[in-house]
């Protein structure tokens, strides 16, 4: 049985009355003990500070992207061992906006994937095809393409140990959600691609839909076979909708 998950992406928002403002209002409403595990990944600059507010609730702390490299002449660059030191348990890797808007590439994610896992980060893998790829018959291609660069480098235990994300381009951030049967075809292509390599642990593999997740349909898409959760983006920054979206999860 896996334990469903809900992943708040903050992005780029916040400030720090903001942020004490949502934990305040999330952490006053969470049950003492949820029925699915629940992660926050704030902007890197406030991920210590975030910590130490969800430090008395169940709620996990994650960061947005992690450096490849382990140390070094890396200017800007955070590496997997210092987002443990302040207390991260989770990292996502290969965000689309990451892959689009700053050109990296599957191999570099998986790099990226590998430096999350040695550091004993939990690498939450995010994957997913454009508009134009769907629209052109390529959502298992791509899917795969990207799945399988971290397979290669990082072996298919590394896999099980982490959250796969499937989050369609075109329904990010844009109020279009893949409908439940959509997920649920690429999410059962996801488990099997990792089922071909290993069966028990693709039957253990958390993976998570994200896209234009709200409060409103978030139930009808966990209720199918392969969603284990959401990775969700605006609706994690409103704590009545998180919240919803996490009671739908359990
Ligand atoms: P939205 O929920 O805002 O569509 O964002 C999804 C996402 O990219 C989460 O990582």
């Amino acid at each position: 049985m896996r334990r469903p998950i809900v992943v708040g992406n903050w992005k780029m928002h916040g400030s720090r009355a903001e942020n004490a403002r949502l934990i305040e209002e999330l952490g006053g409403h969470y049950p003492r003990n949820p029925a699915a595990d629940c992660v926050i990944c704030p902007p890197l600059v406030y991920v210590q500070e975030i910590g130490r507010l969800l430090r008395d609730t169940p709620i996990r702390l994650g960061a947005q992207d992690v450096c490849a490299d382990t140390h070094g002449a890396f200017t800007g660059e955070v590496s997997a061992a210092m987002l443990k030191d302040v207390g991260c348990e989770y990292t996502i890797v290969g965000h689309s906006e990451r892959r689009l808007l700053y050109r990296e590439s599957d191999q570099l994610v998986a790099r990226k994937f590998a430096a999350a896992h040695s550091k004993g980060l939990i690498p939450i893998l995010c994957v997913g095809e454009q508009l134009s790829e769907r629209d052109s018959g390529r959502t298992a291609e791509v899917v795969s393409r990207q799945l399988d660069a971290v397979l290669e480098l990082c072996g298919v235990e590394t896999l099980g140990q982490s959250v796969v994300a499937y989050e369609p381009v075109w329904a990010i951030g844009t109020g279009r959600t893949a409908t439940p049967e959509q997920a649920q075809e690429v999410h059962a292509a996801i488990r099997a691609r990792i089922g071909a390599r290993d069966a028990k642990i693709a039957g253990a593999t958390r993976i998570l839909y994200g896209g234009s997740v709200k409060a409103s349909n978030a139930a009808e898409l966990f209720s199918m076979a392969d969603v284990d959760g959401g990775l969700i983006g605006g609706a994690s920054l409103k704590a009545d909708e998180f919240l919803a979206i996490l009671k739908a999860a359990g």
